[in-house]
């Protein structure tokens, strides 16, 4: 009796290590470019959930892939196809900036792919795609989320300043607009920037010139950092705010004393964490990286999670078919962001905070619930 239980628990071993699968997801982030920290801190979080999490509930093993794009859209759209013909991976995590996520959207639909973008933020990204998810919560949510905060705190007049290079910020520009003048407030005027410049001597002048109360920053931080410089150089003494494109320490880095104050919407503040998943994330973040968590990090390892929770629900975690409705279905996920539920486009619906630059920091002001 008992060599017979030893041969059959042999035999289950056998069969559970012999028909362990390795399953792929790749990544596609901008690790290296003008937005290399939007890619770097990403990596930041996705090795933290990688460590924690790398098994499927069956035993499969999870292979990461990740692929840098420098920040274009055109090396997003040949990673992700390179992901998909040539490394079969399973489901895809990425981009961060909008444009570019949009670019790899159309790819992974046709192949049938899941793509989950962890920090994309402009409604254009899943919609009409039956393949794409986010992690993270849309612009209309954060532009309304920057003009409510900016009327209710006293700044009736605003300027917005617009990168028309980004969808992302043409979309929060919108956005921003429409939620603004719903809650009363008054919009001076619109200028135009393109990421890359270095100059916003005639944006600055033209934001002097109409006395606003406060400049909604929709673009990036490397453009970001260099306009609030120069702002204040020049004697703008309006307030500033932005959305998630801001919050990086090459803020602070590069506009020093002149982010000071510096406003905007964001996705996560540790300070405000209190889940137990955020908890233990930040924990391990900080012994491993010895900062505090940021937002963009805690996204990834959200979105990450989201996978592998799907895949767990498939009893072939390398359907992509299964995957993807069960990334779709996604309903009460308790991520290091917050609670995460996927609507019907795809979209999540959850909280977003806002935090400020204060004493060359990056603070926690309050959250807001959809
Ligand atoms: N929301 C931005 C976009 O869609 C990307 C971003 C997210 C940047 C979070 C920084 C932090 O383009």
């Amino acid at each position: 009796m008992k060599k017979i239980t030893t041969i059959v628990a042999t035999a289950a071993l056998i069969a559970s290590v012999s028909y362990a699968k390795e399953i792929k997801i790749g990544v596609v982030l901008p690790l290296t470019g003008p937005i290399a920290a939007f890619g770097q801190t990403s990596n930041d979080g996705l090795k933290i959930a990688y460590a924690e999490r790398h098994k499927l509930k069956n035993g499969d093993k999870i292979k990461l892939i990740v692929l840098d794009d420098r920040g274009d859209k055109v090396e997003a759209a040949t990673a992700t196809k390179r992901l998909i013909d040539k490394n079969h991976v399973t489901a895809i995590l990425g981009e961060v900036a909008s444009s570019n996520s949009m670019a790899m959207a159309p790819i992974a639909e046709r192949s049938k792919t899941p793509m989950i973008t962890h920090a994309s933020t402009n409604p254009r990204v899943t919609k009409g795609k039956k393949f794409v998810t986010r992690a993270c919560f849309i612009d209309p949510f954060q532009g309304a989320i920057q003009a409510n905060y900016a009327y209710d705190h006293g700044y009736k007049t605003a300027v917005i300043v617009t990168d028309a290079k980004q969808d992302y910020s043409v979309g929060v520009s919108k956005a921003f607009k429409k939620a603004y003048l719903k809650r009363g407030g008054k919009i001076l005027g619109r200028v135009i920037i393109n990421s890359g410049d270095k100059d916003f001597n005639a944006q600055v002048s033209t934001i002097k010139s109409k006395h606003p109360d406060i400049v909604d920053f929709t673009g990036y931080y490397p453009e970001a950092a260099l306009m609030v410089r120069q702002a204040r150089a020049m004697g703008v003494k309006a307030a500033f705010i932005g959305g998630d494109g801001v919050g990086f320490p090459e803020l602070i880095k590069i506009a020093g004393k002149a982010a000071e104050g510096f406003m905007y919407s964001d996705h996560f503040n540790e300070a405000a964490a209190t889940s137990p998943a955020a908890k233990a994330y930040v924990d391990a973040f900080h012994a491993k990286y010895h900062k505090p968590a940021d937002s963009m990090g805690a996204l990834a390892a959200d979105a990450y999670n989201m996978i592998l929770d799907a895949m767990n629900k498939c009893s072939n975690p390398a359907d992509k078919i299964c995957v993807n409705k069960n990334l779709r279905d996604t309903k009460n996920f308790q991520g290091v962001t917050g609670v995460i539920n996927i609507d019907k486009n795809g979209d999540a619906v959850k909280s977003g905070v806002v935090n400020v630059v204060r004493n060359g920091k990056f603070a926690y002001l309050t959250t807001v619930n959809p």
